[in-house]
């Protein structure tokens, strides 16, 4: 019913009233007093095996048994995505006896049937409001279908791209990741969806990239960088988190009682429920930290975690475990309580099943597709142009498109909501063809048989085409085999068979556009050497070609930056921009300076950087004042000229050095950044304000610090921004 009336205030243009009455979120004030009284009453009438159903988490497919809906031993469901099955669970809910609404989750990680790019994509747009867009189109698709809970945002730090997962997240900068997950988390919410914002925590420095490993994270970069992007998404309102599966300095996050209770729930005040992962309270036996899996779900419940994802221990284990005294009915009843919490908070009690008719028209929209577009337009980074190659000159008359992954099945990495809308994605040479003037003719080759060119259909066919073309456009890359969960790798050149057929295309003569879609930055020095141009994209989602043909084509002005550094090979890894300086920096590139033998320090492409078909200078970078108290604000601001004839984006960037303080303190880090739109020959006064008290480390307690003295500011459109000005701050 809600839902009907949501579409017709769409169709009557009032889409902002019906967005705002979608959104999801904690109550206040009275509402909220009155919801921890309806918890308490409704705990008080529950059993202990009622109690723990509302623990379990189980999912669509074999071994669901909806039956324990029915007798409410079951609290949440997920990978429902079918409107027609999620009525159904909606419905056996009726046939409890407490009739307590179920959370219905899903990994609706880069959206739920309009694809928007891969997150570290939507990253590189570096536009938060446009991020924050396309999670309300997620959530908002999302709950028409029934969801109302999402496993995302995930705001794992990382710093090594060999990890597959390095796509669903932020990129290597925690300033930039923090503000992208208050963004995802703003979005999803008042799509409608709860946001459980993960891996909670240290999932991103597994060692040596390998998924699942063990991670060993000192205390002050524990605080400086790998919980700043969640505590920033709780402070979105996020509602709830996921527990990490790695062990982090030796004991497993699934079992972490310091960071799960004293940290988040003791600290941080948080109030909703954590979730465990995939099976990770029984992986405890694997972790060597419980014999069996009634032992893992005690320690799990007594470390923080409120609700068995799939694991079925808590389900199976729980009430023994209470009923034996090994765990407090106390104990038990906060986690419930935490879960009712949410539900109550989420409005679950009071929302219609969901509207099966309506759904389909609700994916999809115009609405969507624009955002989608322009997500994957903002997210596309151009990393080279040798002589102009792109946009494609007049001069051209006929472009060659190779690869497979130009002409793609689908772009979606999570949960495929089946039948919802679904529609191809627009495939690149069509996208050209509609941006090229029309006596341009497009030819395509997929050389391989299947997109991430594991194996030649047609090499000779590919190159001969390349050869006939004026152009060269190569869309290469990696696809879901190869990246994502699962997919960590020690080699980061293209998969399969696909340098071989770049080196033939080049080898033709003709100029080589090489655009990417992956899911992290590869190793591209020889492409770096040898092609004209490189476009990457980490999978651009539904409208992700179309944006490539107009970034190619020129009807789009490229203004994607790096949001992760791509290194020149992996044995650079870790590579970032803001590292501490040494004592033995490289100067002249000898022995024993902190250089390697064999490879620059630098990346190859450093974090921040994208080239425009624009070009932007920087002048008068100056400060409001040049002292700042250690409770004031720096008031910077630098002029940003776009010296081109064409109008276009910059990400003009604030970054800051304390040269001198009582702990080492980075090269360089990002503290502000602002995209701004500057006309053909304008310049533009771009403003930030620089909280003082924001520029403090953690110590090796944790405890944070702030130091008086310089600050030097950086401003530019990349970590190697030149435009320098000062100040100081002092104590109050
Ligand atoms: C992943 C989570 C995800 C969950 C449910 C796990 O394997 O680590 O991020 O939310 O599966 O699909």
């Amino acid at each position: 019913m809600i839902l009907r009336l949501f579409a017709a205030l769409l169709t009557c243009g009032f889409a902002t009233i019906a967005f705002a009455q979608q959104g999801v979120g904690w109550k206040a004030g009275p509402e909220a007093a009155a919801i921890e009284r309806k918890v308490d009453a409704l705990i008080g009438k529950m059993t202990l095996e009622e109690k723990v159903g509302q623990l379990h988490l189980s999912g669509r497919g074999e071994g669901f048994d909806i039956n324990q809906v029915k007798a409410g031993r079951m609290g949440a469901v997920m990978n429902f995505v079918v409107p027609q099955e999620v009525r159904q669970v909606q419905e056996a809910v009726r046939q409890s006896r407490l009739k307590i609404p179920l959370i219905i989750g899903l990994d609706a990680v880069h959206g739920f049937s309009t694809y928007f790019p891969l997150p570290l994509g939507q990253a590189s747009s570096w536009n938060p409001q446009l991020i924050e867009q396309a999670a309300y189109w997620t959530g908002r698709e999302a709950s028409a279908a029934g969801i109302n809970w999402t496993f995302a945002p995930m705001v794992d730090m990382s710093r090594d791209p060999r990890w597959g997962r390095v796509l669903e997240g932020a990129g290597e900068d925690v300033h930039l990741a923090s503000v992208v997950a208050a963004a995802r988390t703003r979005g999803y919410q008042r799509g409608g969806v709860a946001a459980s914002v993960k891996h909670f925590v240290g999932y991103g420095a597994g060692e040596a990239g390998r998924d699942y490993n063990s991670t060993w994270i000192p205390l002050s970069q524990l605080h400086d960088l790998h919980l700043p992007p969640f505590k920033a998404a709780f402070e979105a309102g996020a509602m709830t988190a996921m527990a990490a599966f790695n062990a982090l300095n030796g004991m497993p996050a699934t079992a972490h009682r310091g960071m799960l209770t004293d940290l988040l729930r003791g600290k941080w005040g948080f109030r909703g429920f954590v979730t465990s992962d995939f099976g990770s309270i029984t992986e405890l036996r694997l972790h060597g930290i419980a014999k069996d899996d009634a032992e893992a779900a005690r320690k799990a419940l007594l470390a923080g975690i409120d609700m068995d994802m799939m694991g079925d221990v808590f389900h199976k284990h729980l009430a023994n475990e209470v009923k034996a005294g090994r765990v407090p009915v106390k104990a038990l009843d906060e986690a419930v309580r935490r879960v009712l919490r949410v539900k109550y908070h989420l409005g679950l009690f009071d929302r219609p099943d969901v509207d099966v008719a309506a759904a389909p028209s609700l994916m999809q929209t115009e609405e969507a597709r624009k955002v989608a577009r322009q997500a994957a337009r903002e997210g596309v980074i151009l990393l080279k142009n040798d002589k102009a190659t792109l946009p494609i000159a007049p001069a051209v008359k006929s472009v060659a498109v190779i690869g497979a992954m130009a002409v793609p099945e689908d772009e979606r990495v999570w949960t495929d909501p089946a039948g919802l809308g679904r529609r191809l994605v627009q495939p690149l040479p069509d996208a050209l063809r509609e941006q090229l003037p029309a006596d341009v003719t497009v030819a395509y080759e997929p050389a391989f048989t299947k997109n991430c060119g594991t194996e030649f259909k047609d090499k000779d066919a590919a190159v001969k085409a390349a050869a006939a073309a004026d152009l060269v456009v190569a869309m290469l890359g990696e696809d879901c085999e190869f990246m994502g969960e699962g997919a960590s790798r020690t080699d980061l050149g293209l998969p399969g068979v696909q340098q071989e057929l770049l080196a033939a295309l080049v080898s033709t003569g003709k100029p080589v556009v090489l655009v990417l879609a992956t899911g992290r930055p590869l190793v591209l020095s020889w492409a770096d050497k040898h092609v004209a141009a490189i476009v990457q994209t980490f999978h651009g989602g539904t409208e992700g070609r179309a944006a490539i043909a107009e970034v190619l084509a020129g009807k789009a002005n490229p203004a994607g930056r790096v949001p992760m550094s791509f290194p020149r090979s992996v044995g650079q890894i870790p590579v970032y921009y803001d590292q501490l300086p040494t004592g033995r920096p490289q100067k002249i590139r000898q022995r024993y300076e902190s250089i390697f033998m064999d490879e620059a320090n630098e990346a190859l492409y450093p974090f921040g950087f994208g080239l425009s078909y624009s070009r932007f200078s920087y002048a008068n970078p100056r400060v409001s004042s040049e002292k700042v108290a250690m409770n004031g604000v720096a008031e910077i601001s630098v002029d940003v000229t776009n010296q081109s004839e064409r109008d276009g984006q910059e990400v003009v960037q604030l970054y800051v050095r304390q040269p001198v303080a009582e702990r080492s303190r980075p090269l360089r880090q990002l503290k502000g950044f602002d995209k701004v739109f500057v006309k053909a020959g304008e310049t533009k006064t771009v403003r930030f304000k620089l909280e003082a008290r924001t520029l403090g480390t953690h110590d090796d307690a944790g405890r944070y610090q702030l130091d008086p003295g310089l600050i030097e500011v950086y401003l530019g459109g990349a970590s190697l921004a030149q435009a320098k000005t000062q100040f100081e701050i002092t104590k109050p």
